[in-house]
C-alpha cells in the first residue's frame, strides 16, 4: 500500500504511512510559488502510484479541501493505481444526514455520490450519524476515535467520563470503559448554533477529574455549558476531549473555562494531541472492506 495525503490531512497522512510502513508518495499543491492568479487549486503526484493500492487521506473541511480532494482522486485514477481506499478522517456535511425542511439537499448524500466516484472503499472516522455510510455504493466502514482519546487521557488522572448529551453517551461509556473510570451523561437541547440549554444534574464530580468527550466540537458551546457545571459542582479538573476540533469563530476562547482540551488529528488546530492512524491501520488492515 501506499499513502497519498490531501493537504487537509497531511499530518495524519505521514503518520498512517509511519505506522503502516507504507511509503507516502509526495504530493506538490502549487504550480507556482503563489498559486494561480485566480484562485483555482492544483494538485501534481510527485511518485509513482501505478498498480498500487493507495489510501488517499483527506478530509472534507473546510470546502476548498473538497474540489482538492476530486482532484487526487481523478490523478491517482490517471496514473493507474490499481486500487484506492479514500480515508475521510473527518466527512464534512456529515450533520446534514436528512432534509431537515423542504428545499434543502441531503448533503451527506451529495457529497458521498460524488467522493465515491474512483474510490473502491470509504473509510470515515467518527461520521456524525453513522447511516450515511449507506449513501455509498463502495463498501465503506466508520473507525472510532474514541481509543485514541483514551490512550490520551490515561495518562491524566481521569477519574470520570461525561457525555454532553445523549447522543455522546456511547462515546463516554467507550472511553469510561477504557480508562476503567465511572461515565456519566448529561440531557442538552440545541436552542440553536450558539446556544444550548443543559438539564441540571447532580454529577459525583467533587475533587474528581472529569474528562468530557464528544465527536466533535464546533463552536464550543455545548462543551464549555458542560465544563461549567462541572466546575459550579466542584470538579477539581475539567478535560474536554474531542475527535473532530473544528473550532469555529472564537471556540478555544469559549472553552478556556475547562484546564485543557484535546482532539485528535482528523482535522489540525492547537488542541491536537494524538493520532487516529493505529484505529485506520487495523481498519485498513481489516480486508473486509
Ligand atoms: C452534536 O450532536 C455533536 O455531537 C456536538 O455535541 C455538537 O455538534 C457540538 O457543537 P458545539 O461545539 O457548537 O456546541
Amino acid at each position: 500500500m501506499k499513502v497519498v495525503a490531501g493537504s487537509a490531512s497531511l499530518a495524519l497522512g505521514k503518520e498512517l504511512a509511519r505506522v503502516t510502513k507504507s511509503p507516502l508518495v509526495d504530493v506538490l499543491f502549487e504550480k507556482h510559488p503563489g498559486g494561480f492568479p485566480d484562485g483555482e487549486q492544483y494538485i501534481r503526484l510527485l511518485g509513482s502510484v501505478e498498480g498500487e493500492h493507495v489510501a488517499l487521506v483527506q478530509s472534507t473541511y473546510p470546502d476548498p479541501k473538497i474540489v482538492e480532494l476530486f482532484l487526487l482522486q481523478d490523478a491517482l485514477a490517471e496514473a493507474g493505481a490499481r486500487k484506492v481506499s479514500l480515508v475521510i478522517p473527518y466527512f464534512g456535511y456529515g450533520r446534514q444526514d436528512k432534509k431537515f425542511e423542504s428545499g434543502e439537499p441531503v448533503s451527506a448524500r451529495a457529497l458521498a455520490r460524488r467522493l465515491q466516484v474512483h474510490a473502491n472503499a470509504v473509510y470515515t472516522v467518527n461520521v456524525h450519524n453513522p447511516e450515511v455510510l449507506g449513501f455509498f455504493d463502495v463498501p465503506s466502514k466508520d473507525v472510532s476515535g474514541m481509543p485514541a482519546l483514551a490512550r490520551y487521557l490515561g495518562g491524566k488522572g481521569v477519574d470520570l467520563v461525561l457525555a454532553p448529551d445523549d447522543n455522546a453517551q456511547r462515546f463516554a461509556r467507550d472511553v469510561g470503559d477504557s480508562l476503567r473510570v465511572d461515565w456519566d451523561f448529561l440531557e442538552k437541547r440545541r436552542i440553536d448554533s450558539f446556544t444550548v440549554e443543559v438539564t441540571p444534574k447532580a454529577i459525583d464530580a467533587k475533587g474528581r477529574t472529569v474528562a468530557i468527550v464528544d465527536d466533535l466540537i464546533s463552536t464550543g458551546t455545548t462543551i464549555a455549558t458542560a465544563a461549567k457545571m462541572l466546575r459550579d459542582q466542584g470538579a477539581k479538573r475539567v478535560v474536554a476531549a474531542c475527535v473532530h476540533g473544528l473550532f469555529a469563530g472564537n471556540a478555544l476562547a469559549r472553552l478556556q473555562v475547562c484546564d485543557e482540551v484535546v482532539a485528535t488529528d482528523t482535522l489540525l488546530s492547537p488542541a491536537t494531541k494524538v493520532s487516529v492512524a493505529p484505529e485506520l491501520a487495523t481498519a485498513l488492515a481489516g480486508g473486509r472492506v
